[in-house]
């Protein structure tokens, strides 16, 4: 307790010392693991109609990049864990950013401002894979971009899982924050390099999975309207998880001695349907939460008194992600599939009921959906094709605790069948099952549960910002070449 007394003091005056930038405005992560994805200009459209400021990519893909480009966005661009390696090789680190930033980095162009090197290549599920590579690939992105001369403007930094920190179980609070123990010596290096280069620390904060798997979580502790039974920490109380999460942290970066480097918020959201805490009422609740408390300027206990950068996660659904981790793994988005508002939001932070404002122009697949022939004689390969649609098709929203789950085995059979049919893009080949299902234009959906038409995606439509991108590019660099002439 005699420790944190004079550790805050100093922290803070470290804090009014250094003075964090004042960075505004909204981020969100765009992931592309979608089975049908929006046009990349539709999104950036969308993203400028709720006037959001920051996206964050999960790679350097010219897509979205081209999409981008003039749209005065703040991008974070990404280089894959699998990847890492290479850039180990400083060669392939400097061809990297030439290829994937310095391309991008004229008037008009992209504004790019963090590279992230790996995605939580840090997670404990990895079992140590990245922690030989993660480092020098940081140094090398750095120094790569430090020498192509945008070092100044873009920060290459590491986003990590908050697993990379914790606090010991006799002292579980968040002035004990400290490194994973395996991996202190490194994240010590890691983030003394980020101070050194100027860059932020970038993590991952989920109160939805303290409270996934984890029946003795007390709920109100994940949300933001005051928890029946606080963390007292010294003479600090905290009232919900995301700053106790925040602020251990913070007192690991202390520890590391680096106690004012700058964080951001790569990470944070509530899916809505895989499980029982996945709903789209319990991520409105969280979300008019986290907006009035990023509104008001707070900051956390450790860090008071300032605006909180945060990358919502995420911008839309995406129904082939993985679902080791669980079903709501394809249930991230504020934004449903088809770009529209799944529950009232006011990124403004005033709890107004309004929405974000939906993608707009969004082309459907015609209105037929596929479902169990009720007149089919013989049912014994019934169970065989539901099990083979669902494991090329998302059928997440049937398990126990989501929006389709609770309808009799016909039901089941009807949603996993149509599932499986619209990712098809709806071929009439997709819709056999041996017989077992048929086409109809009569919408299957119940109240609560949703049977989805596709969105309609022409590879013509998805190429054309590309194409018309690069060509852009290529005259840009004819001209600077005839000028340099
Ligand atoms: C980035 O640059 C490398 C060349 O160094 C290239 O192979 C890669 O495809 C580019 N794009 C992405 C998304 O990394
Ligand atoms: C990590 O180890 C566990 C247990 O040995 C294994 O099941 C898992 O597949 C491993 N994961 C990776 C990414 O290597
Ligand atoms: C990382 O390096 C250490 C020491 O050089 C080595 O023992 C370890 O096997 C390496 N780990 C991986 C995942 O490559
Ligand atoms: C952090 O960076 C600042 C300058 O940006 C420097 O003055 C300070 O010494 C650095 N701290 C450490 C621990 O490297
Ligand atoms: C149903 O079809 C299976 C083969 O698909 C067959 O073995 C079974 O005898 C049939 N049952 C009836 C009642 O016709
Ligand atoms: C429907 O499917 C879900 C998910 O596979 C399962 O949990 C549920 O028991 C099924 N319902 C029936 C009636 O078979
Ligand atoms: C189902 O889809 C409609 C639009 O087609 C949407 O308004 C509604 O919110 C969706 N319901 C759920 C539970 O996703």
């Amino acid at each position: 307790m005699a420790g944190v007394a004079v550790a805050r003091p100093l922290l803070l005056l470290l804090l009014a010392v250094v003075g964090l930038p004042a960075a505004v405005g909204l981020g969100v992560n765009w992931g592309t693991m979608a089975s049908h994805q929006l046009p990349p200009s539709t999104v950036v459209q969308m993203l400028q109609d709720n006037g959001i400021k920051k996206v964050k990519l999960f790679d350097a893909d010219a897509e979205p990049l081209g999409a981008l480009a003039r749209s005065g966005i703040e991008v974070m661009v990404a280089i894959p864990n699998k990847m890492l390696d290479m850039m180990t090789d400083y060669d392939t680190a400097r061809e990297w950013v030439h290829k994937n930033v310095s391309a991008y980095n004229f008037g008009g162009g992209v504004n790019i401002r963090y590279v992230a090197v790996g995605n939580e290549p840090f997670l404990s599920s990895l079992n140590g894979t990245f922690l030989n590579v993660t480092l020098p690939a940081l140094q090398n992105i750095q120094k790569a971009l430090d020498e192509a001369g945008v070092g100044d403007t873009i920060k290459a930094t590491v986003p990590l899982n908050a697993d990379v920190y914790q606090s010991p179980k006799d002292t579980p609070v968040p002035s004990a924050g400290r490194f994973r123990p395996e991996i202190s010596g490194l994240m010590t290096e890691i983030v003394q390099f980020l101070n050194q280069s100027g860059a932020p620390f970038t993590v991952n904060i989920y109160p939805y999975l303290s409270l996934y798997g984890n029946d003795d979580f007390p709920l109100d502790f994940a949300f933001f309207d005051g928890a029946s039974s606080p963390v007292v920490d010294g003479n600090i109380q905290y009232t919900n998880v995301f700053d106790a999460n925040f602020d251990t942290l913070v007192s690991a970066l202390t520890a590391a001695g680096v106690g004012g480097l700058p964080v951001i918020v790569g990470e944070v959201g509530w899916p809505t349907d895989g499980e029982k805490h996945a709903t789209a009422a319990y991520a409105q609740r969280f979300y008019t939460g986290l907006f009035r408390k990023l509104a008001s300027n707070a900051g956390t206990p450790l860090r008071p008194n300032q605006y909180i950068e945060i990358y919502l996660f995420s911008l839309i659904d995406e129904d082939v992600k993985s679902i080791d981790p669980g079903y709501f793994e394809r249930h991230w988005g504020v934004m449903r599939y088809d770009g529209q508002p799944k529950y009232a939001m006011d990124p403004t932070g005033q709890g107004r009921n309004t929405a974000l404002v939906g993608a707009r122009g969004v082309e459907y697949l015609p209105r037929v959906w596929c479902v169990l022939n009720a007149n089919a004689g013989n049912m014994s390969r019934l169970a065989d094709n539901v099990g083979y649609a669902c494991s090329n098709a998302d059928c997440t929203s049937l398990s126990l605790g989501s929006t389709c789950n609770g309808m009799d085995p016909a039901g089941n059979a009807s949603y996993a069948f149509n599932a499986y049919f619209q990712v098809q893009d709806q071929d009439e080949q997709a819709c056999g099952f041996d017989g077992l299902a048929v086409r109809t234009r009569q919408d299957p959906s119940t109240g609560t549960c949703n049977f989805t038409i596709q969105l309609e995606t022409t590879s013509a439509a998805a190429g054309r910002p590309t194409v018309l991108f690069t060509t852009a590019l290529l005259v840009l660099v004819l001209a600077a070449m005839v000028t340099m002439l």
